[in-house]
């Protein structure tokens, strides 16, 4: 479970909503499970995996057996469960804690993924590094994440908004996993790339969706105020999202996805 300004918090409270708010977290994550090797992943690592988007790509291929899901968050836990019980052959250990602990056997798996949570987790190398280790030699690495240059309009917008809504366009940049960066890091860790890239989306929303889904990812960076002063500065962010509307109605912004795809050195 999520404390006070800790990502987990945020994922707590929005697990149900979630699956709606982010259905481009879906879409990623089936474009990063499209590109893996045509391989058979019998045992998955799924590390921040949430409610297990990336995971259910992977059993939708065929041939999943056992599955470990980390996460510090149950709520959204318990809703990956509800996904994994349509696969009753799929033997699946959720476990509650942080990316780094889940103390799964070195070399246990044939693929590790972790598909937008990297950026939220405190050690990201800690963090790669713990990936490389639970996959068996020649197994497979699978990584998404904002990447660099990730929604900017977004960016600029909070940052005119005042240091309260500067938190959140701070937080937008120091969530950008550069591919430079990761490839570096990978490297180290032992792994070698099979694909690395990024891509670049733009979408036009009405401006309340992208203020919902702040509310699902982000509250907890205003843990440390009074639930009022929280609450209000949730309306400010949905009354810029509004203000910022082209004619048509709808809120334009660009984002970014870094993706890698490695596997662990023989
Ligand atoms: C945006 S969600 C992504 C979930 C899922 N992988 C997906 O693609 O939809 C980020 C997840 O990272 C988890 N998380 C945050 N901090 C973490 C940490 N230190 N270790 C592992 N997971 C963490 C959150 O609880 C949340 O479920």
């Amino acid at each position: 479970m999520g404390t006070a300004n800790d990502p987990a918090a945020s994922f707590d409270r929005s697990a149900i909503a979630y699956e709606q708010l982010v259905a481009l977290n879906r879409a990623g994550s089936r474009r990063l499970v499209a590109a893996l090797p045509d391989e058979t992943f019998a045992r998955v690592v799924d590390i921040g995996c949430g409610t297990g988007f990336a995971t259910m790509e992977v059993v939708a291929r065929g041939g999943v057996r056992e599955v470990v899901g980390v996460d510090p968050s149950r709520p959204m836990l318990d809703v990956f469960a509800g996904h994994l019980a349509a696969h009753p052959a799929v033997n699946a250990d959720l476990r509650a804690v942080d990316a780094v602990s889940a103390g799964v056997a070195d070399g246990w798996a044939d693929l590790a993924v972790c598909t937008m949570a990297l950026h939220w987790m405190p050690d990201r190398p800690a963090a790669i590094r713990e990936m490389a280790r639970v996959v068996r030699p020649g197994g497979i690495v699978a990584l998404l994440a904002p990447g660099e240059g990730h929604d900017r309009p977004t960016v600029d917008l909070m940052h005119a908004a005042g240091p309260l809504l500067s938190r959140l366009g701070d937080s937008i940049v120091s969530n950008e996993i550069t591919l430079g960066w990761l490839s570096g890091v990978m490297a180290s860790a032992g792994l070698e790339p099979v694909d690395t890239w990024a891509e670049v989306r733009e979408r036009a929303v009405p401006p309340d969706s992208i203020a919902d889904r702040m509310d699902a990812v982000a509250t907890h960076l205003w843990d440390d105020l009074p639930a009022p002063q929280q609450a209000d500065v949730l309306t400010r962010v949905r009354t810029a999202f509004r203000a910022a509307a082209d004619p048509d109605g709808l809120y334009r912004y660009r984002f970014v996805k870094t993706f890698a795809v490695a596997r662990r050195v023989a």
